[in-house]
């Protein structure tokens, strides 16, 4: 039997994407087909989306969503389902899914997610004609009332569902005197409901209302138990034992493979790796480098704290002094990207960036980077250094969450087992991650072992085979389905 099941995402490809869990959004519906799951997503009507829509058909509508009226309107994500949330005072609106041109969080976030979730609530309830769902998929703490509007319905039981962290430092804790304006009963207001240390958690009512919790690999899965790592729903966690699973993400091979990547100027497999040396020349005439035969190395990020982009900046100087050569896409934190044009003006023709966001830059980068450097201080998952695999850019990487559980360290036994994938380091401080850089570049100057660790990597099965398999078998057993 199919099963039907409603994803429940904040931003997903190619239509709106702010980070990775908009590639895992837009994967999932293709990755979890073969397993006999039908998935329909819904996303809020941002312009970006409701543009790509065109003329849409609307199915359902809402008076009042939280006080402003919505339609449903019906389109396609690829090949498969997609609804909107078309609600023009909450959505349609110059700048990003969640902050403005200028980078602020929308004033409103906590009654432009709460609309959302409550909207995709009452489509898994059934409200729209025609529309039946066996289980909800719900995404981070922008869909995370959804799970809780479907458990405090008033009428009728709800359908399982599952919530998946992609991130945990990202909650949406808002004031108590939201509570009243939610239209959720006054029992909601509990321990194991909305209320979070005397306020409203998005994050934490999905978490306490889901049939069950996923996260997107298993070390993370253990991380979140403890402090550090949890952020005050280390509790919660421990609590639900058994029912918190680490499902790996994927990347999608439509969109990633360096045999059929239009961005890139020469095409390649793990066969013909000489190729890539003409995307390596291309990037350092793109990013104004020096030419040269020593490592380059990339970094595709988002410049805030958990990126352990302030140690890079630390690091640079010691990468450049073994020779080494940067070349860095993000934007985000102002005093780091200060940090960073500071390091290019140190370093012409060694360190270069670009700031900003620039998807094909992003594939060029896996394309001709020799290593990309991924010195996260938490990693839920990580796809930069999926990509990096994939591509040959051979990641080096802090061990924590999803990058310790893809990445297998270059030490003597992987290496003469011909499995080591890329270099990895413990703690994300300078002496740690320097000696990680210095001891890559001593790799990169081992030509047959770097070449194996490039073609290890491109080898590896990074497809959603397993983890689609892994989903389906999950919302199977919740769903009490054969
Ligand atoms: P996160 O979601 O925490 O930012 P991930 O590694 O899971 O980290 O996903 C980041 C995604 O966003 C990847 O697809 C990466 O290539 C992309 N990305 C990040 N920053 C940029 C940028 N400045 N330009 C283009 N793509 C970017
Ligand atoms: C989050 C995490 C990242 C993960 C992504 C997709 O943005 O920070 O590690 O890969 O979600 O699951």
């Amino acid at each position: 039997m199919t099963l039907r099941v409603l994803s429940i995402a904040s931003e997903a490809v190619p239509l709106i994407k702010t980070g990775g869990l908009a590639d895992v959004a837009g994967a999932l519906p293709d990755a979890v087909a073969p397993h006999g799951v039908a998935m329909t997503t819904i996303l809020p009507g941002y312009p970006a989306v409701t543009k790509a829509l065109g003329k849409a058909k609307a199915i359902h509508q809402w008076d009042s969503l939280l006080g402003e009226p919505a339609r449903l309107l019906a389109g396609k994500l690829g090949s498969h389902p997609l609804l909107v949330v078309d609600s023009p005072n909450l959505f349609s609106r110059d700048g990003g899914p969640y902050a403005d041109l200028a980078g602020r969080d929308w004033g409103d976030n906590w009654r432009r997610f709460a609309a959302f979730g409550r909207a995709a609530a009452d489509v898994a309830g059934g409200a729209v004609k025609g529309l039946v769902f066996d289980l909800a998929h719900a995404h981070d703490w922008q869909a995370a009332m959804a799970p809780a509007y479907m458990r405090f319905a008033p009428a009728g039981t709800a359908i399982p569902s599952v919530m998946t962290i992609h991130n945990m430092a990202f909650q949406g804790y808002y004031g108590a005197d939201i509570f009243a304006l939610l239209g959720l009963p006054s029992w909601a207001w509990a321990i194991d409901g909305v209320e979070y240390h005397g306020g409203v958690g998005f994050l934490k009512a999905g978490l306490e209302s889901a049939s069950a919790i996923t996260t997107v690999s298993p070390t993370y899965a253990r991380e979140i138990r403890d402090p550090a790592f949890g952020m005050g729903l280390e509790g919660l966690i421990t609590t639900k034992g058994d029912r918190v699973h680490g499902i790996v993400n994927g990347i999608d091979p439509a969109v990633w493979n360096p045999e059929t990547d239009q961005h890139l100027l020469q095409t390649y497999s793990w066969r013909s790796l000489a190729r890539r040396a003409a995307n390596k020349r291309a990037l350092e005439r793109e990013f104004h480098l020096e030419q040269g035969d020593g490592p380059l190395f990339v970094c595709v990020t988002r410049l805030t704290w958990q990126k352990g982009i302030d140690v890079l900046l630390e690091v640079i100087d010691h990468l450049v002094g073994l020779g080494g050569r940067l070349a860095l896409l993000g934007a985000g934190d102002p005093a780091l990207e200060a940090g960073l044009h500071a390091a290019a003006a140190r370093h012409p023709g060694r360190v270069s960036l670009r700031i900003g966001y620039d998807e094909a830059l992003s594939h060029r980068m896996q394309g001709g980077g020799d290593a990309i450097l991924v010195p996260s201080r938490f990693e839920p998952c990580g796809l930069t250094q999926l990509y990096g695999l994939a591509y040959g850019c051979v990641p080096v990487v802090a061990h924590t969450g999803g990058l310790a559980d893809t990445v297998v360290d270059a030490n003597l036994a992987a290496i003469n087992g011909q499995a080591a994938t890329g270099v990895t380091f413990h703690g994300v401080t300078y002496p740690s991650f320097a000696a990680a850089i210095t001891r890559t570049i001593a790799l990169y100057g081992q030509c047959d072992v770097w070449t194996q660790m490039q073609r290890t990597g491109m080898k590896t099965d990074f497809s959603w085979k397993r983890s689609g398999q892994a989903y389906a078998a999950l919302y199977r057993q919740l769903a009490g389905a054969e």
